[in-house]
């Protein structure tokens, strides 16, 4: 019998630059991704709650600025986001993350990197990239909802590193304990938030128990 995704009973599993989210909501909705049951529309919504929870924790640190505001009472002082931000979806199943984190990060610019994963292989084939070559943002978010064996994020890093961005996070909703450990090896730098890290990947590199392929739940193509 497979053996259950990690239990981790600190409310958020922080080790070296990966933090588990293990917020009773992120678990909640990540049953129901999880669930083979859930209908495409359910699994988008969950993908979209999760993302937006584990980019609170993954935001948590940036800069901000003060500033002056009217109210509709008096002029008072606030404080808002003070650096360039892009996020990074890596096409298909990252798009899914978009607009979550477009709400949170509403003037964040997004950058799209088309990868899929060989299937005789498992090695990330990039067949998309349109970032730009120099004036690199402050902070790069690369999102997708699956880091199995972590190739195709690696290979999303690397491209964020070329283009010059000193900040580089993670956000995915599912990892694999390989996926990040290989991700840790190669980018020490990088900073991952998932909502769950699962112990193994199977003979074709799918993440066990998982939630099997997000791309194909997500847009409703199981069956082509
Ligand atoms: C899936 C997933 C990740 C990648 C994870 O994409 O969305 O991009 O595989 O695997 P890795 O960590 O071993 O690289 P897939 O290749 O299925 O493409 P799709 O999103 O277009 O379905």
């Amino acid at each position: 019998m497979a053996r259950p995704p990690s239990d981790h009973s600190e409310s958020n599993r922080t080790m070296n630059n990966q933090a588990v989210l293990n917020h009773p909501l992120v678990q909640h909705h990540l049953s129901v991704l999880r669930d083979k049951n859930t209908p495409p529309q359910l699994f988008r919504t969950q993908i979209h709650l999760i993302s937006m929870l584990i980019a609170a924790e993954a935001t948590k640190d940036l800069k901000l600025q003060d500033c002056r505001i009217q109210t509709p009472i008096e002029e008072t002082s606030g404080r808002k986001l003070s650096q360039r931000i892009s996020i990074v979806p890596i096409l298909r199943a990252g798009l899914g993350l978009v607009d979550p984190i477009l709400q949170l990060l509403p003037e964040a610019e997004v950058w799209h990197l088309g990868m899929y994963r060989d299937e005789a292989t498992a090695l990330p084939v990039e067949y998309y990239c349109k970032l730009p070559k120099d004036s690199p943002a402050d902070v790069g978010i690369v999102l997708d909802p699956m880091l199995a064996t972590g190739g195709s994020i690696r290979v999303a890093i690397a491209a964020l590193k070329r283009w010059g961005v000193p900040d580089i996070r993670v956000i995915s909703v599912i990892a694999s304990e390989d996926g990040i450990a290989a991700l840790n090896a190669e980018h020490p730098d990088v900073s991952v938030y998932v909502g769950a890290v699962d112990p193994v990947l199977n003979a074709n590199k799918f993440i066990v128990p998982g939630l099997g392929d997000a791309g194909d739940r997500m847009f409703n193509t199981r069956h082509a």
